[in-house]
């Protein structure tokens, strides 16, 4: 089922009072300007030598993890290109739900998948999901938990929807093993000026379900996937 427009704008007019925090309001603010361009801007950090960890994701970790005839939850979906991923791999989905904050990215999303009937966009908070316990047979996250202030809540609330044995799949920017990463630390904090990003630990342990901790690019790039208690 697809998601009004009226659905969406209700939506965002719930998010807006229950989130409403400064950094939220700057990554809306953010993404607005930078929508119309992402699917152009993606290969800066994606392309070539710096695509292992997607390719990585594609290749080896959707085939594995991502049962066939799934519920796939997408958590900061973007303009939805781990739909596309999805789509590529041919593992058959029977119900993909793509949730970001920023309308601007959302609208791009539902623009290019309008066609597909089990895609649905939500606008919302990965740190305070509205879907119920045990709903998705598979999650994951590309490039969005370096927004997040709380990485442990969002990953906290992803489990919670997730059925029980079921994988998520999270990859993000870290800070690069030494010597690379000096340069990233420097100029973290003057990139933070123009945009709401900061680059992760990348032995980030999360205390609970990690299963398999990957590495690419010198540590650049972090690939995390962690499974749902059985008995959760
Ligand atoms: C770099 S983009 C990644 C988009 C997509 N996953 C991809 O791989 O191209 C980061 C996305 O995370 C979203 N985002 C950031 N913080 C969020 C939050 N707290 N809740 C939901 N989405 C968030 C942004 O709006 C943006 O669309």
């Amino acid at each position: 089922m697809m998601i009004s427009y009226e659905t969406i704008m209700t939506s965002l007019s719930i998010t807006k009072s229950t989130v409403g925090t400064g950094q939220l309001t700057r990554i809306q603010r953010a993404y607005k300007v930078i929508a119309p361009a992402y699917d152009r801007l993606r290969p800066l950090w994606t392309g070539g030598a710096l695509g292992h960890a997607e390719r990585f994701l594609e290749r080896r970790v959707l085939p594995q993890y991502c049962p066939p005839g799934a519920t796939v939850l997408d958590l900061g979906c973007g303009t939805g290109a781990n739909l596309e991923r999805l789509l590529r791999t041919g593992i058959p989905v029977s119900r993909y739900v793509g949730v970001d904050i920023s309308p601007a990215m959302l609208g791009r999303a539902r623009q290019k998948f309008s066609w597909l009937k089990s895609a649905e966009f939500y606008i919302g908070d990965i740190e305070r999901l509205s879907f119920s316990d045990n709903t998705f047979d598979f999650a994951l996250s590309t490039w969005a938990l370096e927004h997040v202030p709380q990485i442990e809540v969002a990953v906290t609330e992803a489990l919670r929807v997730l059925k029980r044995g079921a994988h998520l799949a999270v990859l993000f920017h870290s800070i690069p093993d030494f010597p690379w990463g000096i340069p990233v630390r420097l100029a973290e904090p003057i990139f933070r000026l123009a945009f709401p990003i900061r680059f992760l630990d990348p032995d980030y342990q999360f205390s609970i379900s990690l299963e398999h901790h990957w590495h690419f690019a010198k540590g650049l790039h972090t690939l995390l996937l962690l499974a749902k208690d059985e008995y959760a």
